[in-house]
């Protein structure tokens, strides 16, 4: 039983009214109280909602509503005609997670809205006011003047409370890998263009637009962060901002002719979430968005398991020795004989390269190997919008599939397939089945898939309702045939690993590939726990221990803007079941005793303590592995220089334990020094605080065992 209903309170108050009109505003808190929510008609029956934190103002009153096409507008002329409120206090276990159970508690309220002028034609609005914040949402009950029906636009309005700071990328239909601005609301106009750099599959929202989860922070210290759960069947949600009133209105992702959402009733929106606190740590560990998804229905989840993995793809970016593709030519179709192609001589994906990285991978506990670029279709996979471009079955003439399989097995090493769809979703769709057919025949049991590149459908985008069902559909068809998957430049997630727990990652922001073409800002990872990962976790794929890229291509400026211990702490400040260690096998011999953590660090946890945190500053977390007395602590700073306070009292008490603590050395930082660090045992208690330096652009990294006295012997307890 993957969902288990500990404990619930199920007080029901119905108050069905009589006299409509009467009812005017409806208030609930939160279950300690800290959050009150109110919801009211104002005149001409417009829904409003506020929130408060603890007195303070976290959204003003603010219009709730929706645009239809063709067809009267959700937007006022209301009645209240009836209001229900409920209190649930339950717990359940994630398949796999951040906690091994979590506390979905919070008070409801319901309100049903009738418009006379229309027939008494009605809708509900969902209220969950949680102690970490609010989620809402629109529902759509089948009645017969409300059946078919398609979005204009939502008009959802979150009025913040002042000039907020906000951490923020450019609200854009197709991608979420921009680099992150830090500025208050006001400046985002100025900033905008600096800000909308160029990158793949761009569409940028012509509106002045930001995009969730966005993060801020006010001036008296509310962190508040607004982004949706659970999108399905809908398109995902922008901010569209007014830099001079600081309000925010959503902004759907329309489809190719320009309408927002085909509905049916009964249906819903996804729910909008504001998660907030006077404690930046509160959002880091806040599980609301995850509670607002419906648990999953699949019987079977024994399949699903947690992977680290190394690949054949760090070695495309920077050596410029290998490449994705196995042909010389640039113009190829499918249909084409691609044993006919001239080589490269620079194919990445053969056999040989494959059967190293399986021996690395064996020699050193991983549980899998990525291999891209094995297929045919890479000669001209991008910027031409073409259709049939992979068939995902056909391997190139130098990466034989099955004597590769039958070498992973042997080692216990599973191959995680690849299947870009350079956008192409119509092609992908249709060879669905085959494609994973095939990796049932082939032992494969997990798949990193890609839509870099226009979308097909074409006039669709990554984010539109068309596409939110077919990541979707991939997931749930993926299940039929027990695989699991790794979305990359799919939308960015809303909790939905609750319900299909297969799709165990995804990409979704600017990653580590970045960082070899420009580089990552140094405080970019401080802050997309605060956004991105507030939806669910990602594939950043960390573990670059090579920094300095002139390494591969002499006289090149380029670096991975860390030092190689922030690269070891990412393991446990970035959340997710799926890690790689993604750098050349190479690099890692090369610093076996910094490697070691990357062996030892679990990637699925009992329990998760976020001890510091303020967002693009810093970051410090521990957590106990699952099933085992292990924990892991991963500490970064942004291009500052910092002292980490780290306690250790989520430790059992009483008891002596062995820290090996990879550290940033005293004159380490991140464009100069990146790889001076040390390794230091000490013997620690849940009493110890320990005081640790880390450089500019550096980060700490701890795991902790219990260890026999004898190691302990000589150790320095602190
Ligand atoms: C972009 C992905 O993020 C990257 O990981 C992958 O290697 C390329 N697309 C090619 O599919
Ligand atoms: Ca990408």
């Amino acid at each position: 039983m993957i969902f288990k209903l500990k404990k619930i309170h199920l007080n029901v108050f119905l108050l069905i009214c009589l006299a409509p009109f009467l009812i005017q505003a409806q208030e609930i808190n939160s279950p300690n109280k800290n959050l009150v929510l109110k919801f009211e008609l104002k005149e001409n029956g417009v829904p409003s909602y506020q929130l408060s934190y603890k007195g303070k103002s976290v959204i003003k009153p603010s219009t709730l509503g929706l645009e239809i096409k063709d067809a009267p507008s959700f937007m006022d002329g209301f009645l209240i005609t009836n209001t229900e409120q409920k209190s649930v206090d339950e717990s359940w276990s994630p398949v796999m997670g951040e906690e091994k159970t979590i506390r979905n508690n919070y008070n409801e309220l319901v309100v049903t809205l009738a418009q006379a002028k229309n027939n008494n034609r009605y809708i509900r609005i969902r209220f969950r006011l949680f102690n970490d914040g609010l989620g809402f949402r629109y529902e759509f009950p089948k009645q017969n003047d409300l059946n078919y029906f398609v979005i204009k636009e939502e008009r959802t309005e979150f009025q913040l409370a002042g000039d907020h700071k906000i951490f923020w990328i450019p609200g854009d239909y197709d991608t979420n890998e921009y680099a992150y601005t830090t500025s208050k609301i006001s400046e985002v106009p100025s900033l905008m263009k600096k800000a909308t750099i160029e990158i793949n599959s761009q569409w940028p929202i012509k509106e002045l637009a930001v995009q969730t989860p966005s993060m801020m922070k006010s001036n008296d210290g509310l962190y508040i962060n607004i982004h949706e759960a659970a999108l399905i069947n809908y398109p995902a949600m922008y901010l569209e901002l007014d830099a001079t009133t600081y309000k925010m209105r959503s902004h759907l992702a329309p489809d190719a002719v320009g309408n927002k959402g085909y509905m049916q009733t009964d249906a819903q929106s996804p729910w909008r979430t504001i998660v907030v606190s006077d404690k930046a740590t509160d959002i880091l560990a806040s599980k609301l968005i995850l509670n607002l998804n419906e648990p999953t229905s699949y019987k079977d989840i024994s399949w699903i398991k947690p992977v680290k993995y190394i690949g054949i793809w760090w070695e495309y970016f920077v050596a410029g020795k290998s490449t994705w593709a196995f042909g010389k030519e640039n113009n190829v179709k499918l249909t084409d004989d691609f044993t006919k192609l001239t080589p490269n001589g620079k194919h990445g994906a053969t056999t040989q390269r494959a059967k190293e990285y399986i021996d690395f991978a064996s020699a050193n506990g991983f549980d899998a190997i990525l291999i891209e670029g094995w297929n045919i279709g890479w000669e001209d996979w991008i910027n031409n919008w073409k259709e049939d471009v992979f068939d995902y079955v056909t391997a190139y003439p130098d990466f034989d599939v099955k004597a590769v399989h039958e070498y992973a097995a042997s080692k216990g090493v599973k191959i995680i397939m690849h299947h870009e769809t350079s956008g192409s979703a119509t092609n992908y769709e249709r060879r669905l089945d085959r494609a994973f057919q095939f990796m049932n025949d082939n032992g494969y049991d997990a798949v990193k898939t890609g839509y870099v590149g226009k979308i097909i459908p074409r006039g669709e985008h990554h984010d539109g309702q068309w596409m939110v069902n077919h990541y979707i559909n991939v997931a749930k068809r993926a299940a039929d045939y027990k695989i699991m998957i790794d979305s990359h430049e799919a939308v960015r997630p809303t909790g939905l690993n609750r319900t299909f727990p297969n799709w165990i990652a995804q990409e979704s922001a600017r990653g580590t590939e970045f960082e070899s073409m420009g580089g990552l800002n140094p405080d970019h990872t401080t802050i997309l726990p605060f956004t991105r990962l507030m939806g669910g976790p990602m594939d950043f794929t960390p573990g670059i221990f090579q920094t300095d890229l002139s390494y591969y291509r002499t006289g090149s400026k380029q670096r991975v803007n860390t030092t190689l211990v922030k690269q070891l702490a990412y393991y446990v400040t970035m959340y997710s079941p799926l890690q790689m260690a993604a750098d050349i096998p190479g690099n890692y011999e090369r610093f076996p005793d910094a490697f070691q953590f990357i062996k030892d660090v679990a990637v699925d946890w009992d329990n998760s303590y976020i001890l510091e945190a303020e967002p693009g500053d810093y970051i410090t977390i521990a957590r106990k592995a699952k099933g085992k007395e292990a924990w892991f602590v991963g500490g970064i700073t942004d291009e500052n220089t910092r002292t980490a306070i780290i306690p250790f009292d989520y430790l059992p008490k009483g008891k002596n334990f062995i820290a090996t603590i990879y550290a940033d050395a005293k004159d380490a930082n991140w464009n100069e020094k990146p790889q001076s660090y040390t390794v230091t045992k000490v013997v620690v208690t849940s009493k110890t605080i320990l005081k640790q330096f880390l450089a500019p652009g550096g980060g700490v990294a701890i795991s902790i065992t219990e260890g026999k006295d004898s190691e302990m012997k000589g150790l320095k307890k602190i």
